[in-house]
């Protein structure tokens, strides 16, 4: 398979109505020239940046579902592939909590899971035999973090989650590749979204990469039908280097930067 084509052609975008999902949604309308199927919860958002982006020439359509409830996902393919060929799928939306593991209620835990677990692996499914079908060797953009690449505390269950995504797109990555269609794994780094607005993440947004530039990276990636990326050179350099040093103490570090910015509040 070459590169991915997306002008002209529709592609399906969760979490579209902020951060990272909105600024990919800009980029691919704008620079990409694709068509856009446009998922979240916040319907009127999602209409506003529906407007924006048939500004650029290109077609839209909004889902406004909510990804945590079994039924809304469902919906949400069905309504996709109505009347319309999608080529491209990107598994944008996700939670995280910042915190304490047991300030997490076990009931936002089952949504976290719902969201960030359950709904990618059924959307997963679902796509990538509907994509194989269609023939046109399309493909799918999974959303992880780097939080998906080693353990992460004081975001544990996010990170639980995101490990989830990183082993079962990348062991799809082989098994649909075979069948003409490609899956993409990326593991941002931290991003400057409402994710990380909150005063916890305070002392740590001189981290943080623009939402822009991690959209346009995450696009390439996809486009070149990578099969894990990390957005960002110091991000992806960083990653190469923590493998030097033992897994146990890299950890700890990252564990007592959160502790303080955590505290600091
Ligand atoms: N920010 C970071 O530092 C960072 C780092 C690495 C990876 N990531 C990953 O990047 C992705 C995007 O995150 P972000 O930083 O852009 O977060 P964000 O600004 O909070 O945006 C999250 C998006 O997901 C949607 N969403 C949340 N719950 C949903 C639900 N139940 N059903 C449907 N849509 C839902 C939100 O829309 P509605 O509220 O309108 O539904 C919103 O569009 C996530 O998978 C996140 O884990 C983020």
């Amino acid at each position: 398979m070459g590169s991915m084509s997306f002008r002209g052609r529709w592609v399906v975008l969760t979490g579209a109505s902020a951060g990272l999902g909105r600024e990919m949604a800009k980029i691919l309308a704008r620079d990409y020239g694709a068509n856009l199927v446009l998922v979240a919860r916040r319907e009127n958002r999602l209409r506003e940046l529906a407007d924006e982006l048939e500004a650029f020439g290109v077609s839209t359509a909004v889902v406004s579902a909510d990804l945590a409830i079994e039924d809304d996902v469902q919906r949400v393919f069905d309504e996709s592939i109505a009347g319309r060929s999608i080529y491209g799928v990107i598994l944008n939306a996700g939670i995280t909590h910042f915190g304490h593991h047991d300030e997490l209620s076990f009931e936002a835990f089952k949504k976290m899971l719902a969201l960030n677990v359950t709904s990618s692996t059924q959307l997963m499914g679902l796509f990538s035999t509907y994509l194989e079908r269609e023939g046109e060797h399309g493909g799918m953009l999974i959303v992880s973090s780097l939080a998906g690449l080693t353990p992460v505390a004081y975001q544990a269950a996010y990170s639980g989650t995101k490990a989830f995504l990183v082993n079962y797109a990348c062991s799809l990555h082989h098994e649909m590749g075979k069948r003409g269609v490609s899956i993409t794994t990326v593991t941002p780094g931290g991003i400057a979204t409402e994710m990380t607005a909150g005063d916890r993440f305070d002392a740590l947004r001189k981290w943080l990469m623009p939402a822009d530039r991690c959209a346009a990276d995450c696009l390439q990636a996809f486009e070149k039908r990578l099969y894990l990326h990390t957005p960002g050179t110091m991000y992806r350099w960083g990653t190469k280097l923590t493998k030097l040093v033992p897994e146990r103490f890299f950890v700890g570090r990252v564990a007592a930067e959160y502790r303080k910015s955590l505290e600091g509040r």
